[in-house]
């Protein structure tokens, strides 16, 4: 299957003390991609140094570690077609001031520096992310019973 890609997605502090898991979880679901595995973590900051390393320049870097590095996350890895992509779509912007509501970002949340949602930006960032925070065998595919009704 074309584009057949996995992703990873992350969602922050913020939102899983307001509860809104399940949420994100239920949208990404409704949109018939697949869970793959899932973790709750709190991340070091060794951990999201190495996760954000093409940000280690601009100021916000040091912000960004530390808020990620003050709770717990969510980190989560999703499969389906184009699904880096759409994924990111579903978010939205990555300031929630230029999201459009109807996305994650958009609908929920203010600004870019306490934003919600983490996801890849490429298929090879998301086998970066992925390899940091899950090891292979963790990854749990399967192919769902309703998977012939959403693949043509
Ligand atoms: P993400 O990696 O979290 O999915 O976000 P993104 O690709 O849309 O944006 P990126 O440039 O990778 O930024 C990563 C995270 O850094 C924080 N940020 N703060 N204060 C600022 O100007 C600023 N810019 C980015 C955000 O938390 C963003 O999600
Ligand atoms: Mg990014």
């Amino acid at each position: 299957m074309a584009n057949m890609e996995l992703t990873f997605i992350a969602i922050k502090l913020d939102n899983v003390q307001h509860g809104l898991v399940g949420e994100i979880i239920k949208l990404l679901k409704q949109k018939d991609f697949y869970l793959v595995a899932m973790k709750f973590l709190q991340a070091s900051e060794e951990l999201l140094k190495q996760d954000y390393i093409d940000l280690k320049d601009p100021p916000f870097f040091p912000g960004l570690v530390k808020y990620m590095n003050s709770g717990p996350v969510v980190a989560m890895v999703w499969e389906g077609q184009n699904v880096v992509k759409t994924g990111r779509v579903m978010h939205g912007e990555t300031n929630p001031a230029d999201s459009m509501p109807g996305t994650i970002q958009g609908d929920v949340y203010i600004q870019v520096g306490r934003n919600i949602i983490h996801g890849s930006d490429s298929v090879k960032s998301a086998e970066k992310e992925i390899s940091l925070l899950f090891k292979p065998e963790e990854l749990v595919t399967y192919k769902s019973c309703a998977f012939d009704g959403i693949y043509e």
